[in-house]
C-alpha cells in the first residue's frame, strides 16, 4: 500500500483499537496482526463475577504461602535493582538442580536462562531464529501465541493438525515432516498440548529429533505443562534425549505447576553456545526479570513438590468432574485429556466457536475460550479450563448442561 498513511481494515484495526488512519507506517506483519480470540471473549465479561471464568489458562489455587514470603523477604532485603540478564546465579543452579532431580540428567547452568515468563522464552527462541520469509511448523491446534510469536518475526506459521481418532489425539510424524521446506527454521511442539491435552511420546520424540538433527532444523519444545499429566508423574520431555549441542530449545513457566501466572517467571533450556546471545536479547526485550520475584522462583523449585502434587490433585478433580457432566451432553464429544488442564470440546451443530462462547458468557454466565482460537484444526471445540474449585465447575457445568439442551 504506498503513502505514508496506511489504512488498517478489520483486525488490525480493532487491535490497535482507534480510527482506522494513521499517521505513519506500521510494519506489515502488524497490519495483518489479529487479536487473540480468547481475549475477544474474556473483555466481554473481565470484571463480571457472576461469570464462571474458565476462559485463561490458570488455577484458582494460589501461589503458596513460602513463594510469597521468599518474594516479600527479598523486597525487604533490597532486592530492587537490576540482575543479571540471564537471571541470578542462585536462580540458574536451582533450574539446573531441580532438572537433574527430574531428568537424572546434567543440564548445566551455562545452558539455563532464566526468562520474565514462558512466553518472553518463546519470543527470545523466536527472534534468535526466525526472519521474514522463514516458516515455523507448529503441531496444531495450539495455544494462539506460540504462532502469534511468528507472526510478529515476520515468518510465516505453518500448521499440522493432530488427528483425533477414538478419543485420543494423534500426531502424523510424515505429515509433519512433509510440511517442512528449505525455509522452515523451527518446528514448535507443545506437549502436554494446550488445548487438547496430547502427550507426545518419548519414540516420537526421539524420531523428531533425528529428523531435525538431520535438517538442521530448530525444535522448540514447549513444556510449561510437563508435570500436569494423569498417567505419569511428568510427560516424556526432549531433554531426556537430547545432547547438549542439538538445535533445541526448550520452554519452561513456573505459572502453571505453582500457580504463579502474574509472576511472569520462566526458563528457557538452550546450547550453551547461544547464552551470550540469550544475554544480550534479554538486555533489549525486557533487562532481566524482576529481581525480586527470582528469589520466590528458587523457594517454588527447592520447596514446591507438595504443591505441584496438590495442584495435580485440584486439576484431577476438576477433570473428572468435568468429564462426568461433559459425557451427560447429548450434543458433546468428549474425551478427558492426558495431561494440561483444559477440557477441548466438541459441540455438535456448533459452525461459529467464537460467537458461540460470546453467548455463553452473556447467556449462560460461563466464561471459555472458542476452539478458533487454536488456529486449524481448533473450529467446532470449545476449551474449558478445570483447574478450578469443584463448586465453580459445578456451577458452570450447570448452566453449560441448560444453554447446550
Ligand atoms: C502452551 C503454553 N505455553 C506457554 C505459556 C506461557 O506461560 P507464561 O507466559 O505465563 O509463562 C502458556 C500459557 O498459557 C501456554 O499455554
Amino acid at each position: 500500500m504506498a503513502g505514508a498513511e496506511r489504512r488498517l481494515d478489520g483486525a488490525a484495526a480493532r487491535v490497535l483499537g482507534r480510527p482506522a488512519r494513521l499517521g505513519a507506517p506500521i510494519r506489515a506483519a502488524m497490519e495483518t496482526f489479529e487479536p487473540q480470540l480468547i481475549t475477544e471473549v474474556s473483555k466481554l465479561a473481565f470484571s463480571d463475577p457472576n461469570v464462571a471464568r474458565l476462559w485463561y489458562g490458570e488455577s484458582d489455587l494460589d501461589t503458596p504461602d513460602f513463594v510469597r514470603a521468599a518474594a516479600a523477604r527479598a523486597l525487604e532485603q533490597g532486592h530492587t535493582r537490576y540482575t543479571p540478564t540471564r537471571g541470578i546465579p542462585e536462580l540458574r543452579r536451582a533450574i539446573s538442580a531441580y532438572l537433574y532431580r527430574l531428568h537424572g540428567r546434567e543440564i548445566g547452568v551455562e545452558r539455563v536462562t532464566a526468562t520474565s515468563s514462558g512466553m518472553n522464552a518463546i519470543m527470545l527462541a523466536s527472534q534468535i531464529v526466525l526472519e521474514a520469509g522463514d516458516n515455523a511448523v507448529m503441531v496444531h491446534p495450539l495455544w494462539p501465541n506460540a504462532p502469534a510469536a511468528a507472526r510478529i518475526m515476520g515468518a510465516e506459521p505453518r500448521a499440522v493438525t493432530l488427528a483425533l481418532e477414538n478419543g485420543r489425539w494423534r500426531l502424523d510424524l510424515e505429515r509433519l515432516f512433509a510440511a517442512t521446506d528449505a525455509r522452515t527454521r523451527m518446528i514448535f511442539v507443545n506437549s502436554p498440548n494446550n488445548p487438547t491435552g496430547w502427550v507426545m511420546s518419548r519414540e516420537e520424540q526421539i524420531t523428531l529429533l533425528e529428523f531435525c538433527r538431520r535438517r538442521r532444523i530448530w525444535i522448540v519444545a514447549d513444556e510449561v505443562y510437563q508435570r500436569l499429566v494423569y498417567r505419569a508423574e511428568r510427560a516424556p520431555s526432549f531433554l531426556d534425549i537430547a545432547e547438549p549441542e542439538d538445535p533445541l530449545f526448550v520452554v519452561n513457566s513456573f505459572s502453571k505447576a505453582w500457580a504463579m501466572t502474574g509472576w511472569r517467571l520462566g526458563w528457557l533450556v538452550a546450547p550453551a553456545a547461544l547464552g551470550d546471545l540469550l544475554g544480550e536479547l534479554i538486555q533489549h526485550n525486557v533487562s532481566c526479570a524482576p529481581a525480586f520475584v527470582q528469589p520466590a522462583g528458587i523457594a517454588a523449585l527447592e520447596r514446591g513438590e507438595d504443591f505441584v502434587a496438590a495442584m495435580v490433585a485440584h486439576c484431577r478433580a476438576g477433570r473428572a468432574l468435568v468429564d462426568a457432566r461433559l459425557t451427560a451432553m447429548p450434543r458433546v464429544r468428549f474425551s478427558p485429556p492426558e495431561g494440561a488442564f483444559y477440557a477441548f470440546f466438541a459441540v455438535e451443530g456448533m459452525q461459529d466457536s467464537l460467537a458461540f462462547a460470546q453467548r455463553l458468557v452473556r447467556e449462560a454466565r460461563v466464561g471459555l475460550a472458542p476452539g478458533a482460537a487454536f488456529g486449524e484444526g481448533g473450529e467446532g471445540f470449545l476449551r474449558l479450563c478445570f483447574a478450578q474449585a469443584p463448586e465453580v465447575l459445578e456451577g458452570a457445568m450447570e448452566r453449560l448442561a441448560k444453554a447446550l439442551a
